[in-house]
């Protein structure tokens, strides 16, 4: 059976890779810092699909606990076959005005982690193949504070290391969603349905998730859930960066 490790599990897209996956008769290990809400979808999933769950509470940010979830990862003995970086929040300012601390875990969160994850995957997986999906944005594609850097920086390294590491079996997927309805927004103290986001342009976590593992298990180096945004981000790059980044100031992707 493969086993997936899936962060940022306790909630909106990393729940519904959990699921999905589990649906696909994978065993997981989940990881984020509400282990209620971890322990809760572990008793689901494991009643809904008969799989094992591993329930790894740990907070990104923090050192020692992302070497708890990279050892875990580096485990020879019980080797995992897919890694979803997937955890990750936004901030509600722009950056000057956020607090430099938060704009600091923000980095370790989307990236640091992101990168120690994949380091300790690909020593069992090169040789003997795998998958890692690294959850983007199309804000990756545009110009807006730190979330896009951090986003880009995903992108280009899984365009980079798919190429190099699927000479060994392995791929790297970046997925670049558009808006989803998750608990992404709220978190970051926008209430629902006043983000001044047209409704068209939100998608759901069922298919973004599902178009996400399809590209995956074809190698694909990089997915952009939803004709729509396919249309935004091929588009955006006609445009003058100006206009794309004044754009982008209005909305949280
Ligand atoms: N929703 C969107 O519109 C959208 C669009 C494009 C990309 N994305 C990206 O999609 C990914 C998932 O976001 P989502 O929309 O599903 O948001 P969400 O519903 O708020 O879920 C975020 C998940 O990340 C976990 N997390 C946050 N900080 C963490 C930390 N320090 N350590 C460990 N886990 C942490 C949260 O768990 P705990 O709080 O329990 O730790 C939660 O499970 C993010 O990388 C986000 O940037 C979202």
């Amino acid at each position: 059976m493969p086993v997936a490790l899936v962060t940022g599990a306790s909630a909106g897209l990393g729940a519904e890779f959990a699921r999905q996956l589990a649906g696909r008769g994978a065993d997981l290990v989940i990881v984020a810092r509400s282990a209620d809400a971890l322990h809760a979808l572990a008793a689901e999933l494991r009643a809904e699909h008969g799989v094992l769950v591993d329930v790894l509470p740990a907070d990104l940010a923090d050192d020692a606990d992302v070497r708890r979830v990279a050892d875990r990862l580096a485990d020879p003995q019980r080797p995992i076959d897919l890694l979803v970086n997937n955890a990750g929040f936004g901030l509600p300012l722009q950056f000057a005005d956020n607090p430099i601390e938060d704009e600091v875990r923000h980095l370790r969160v989307h990236v640091e982690a992101s990168m120690r994850l994949m380091h300790a995957a690909l020593g069992t997986m090169r040789g003997r193949g795998g998958r890692i999906v690294n959850v983007a944005s199309v804000a990756g594609f545009l110009s807006r504070s730190t979330y896009s850097a951090c986003k880009s920086w995903l992108i280009g390294f899984s365009r980079w290391a798919n190429g190099e590491y699927g000479r060994d079996g392995v791929s790297v997927t970046a997925v670049c969603p558009g808006f989803v309805h998750t608990t992404f927004h709220s978190r970051m103290g926008l209430e629902a349905g006043k983000e001044g986001v047209p409704g068209p342009l939100w998608l759901d976590a069922p298919d973004v998730v599902a178009e996400a593992l399809t590209a995956a298990a074809r190698g694909r180096a990089v997915v952009i859930p939803s004709w729509r945004y396919k249309i935004v981000v091929a588009v955006s790059r006609l445009l003058p960066r100006s206009l794309t980044a004044s754009v982008a100031r209005r909305g949280r992707v």
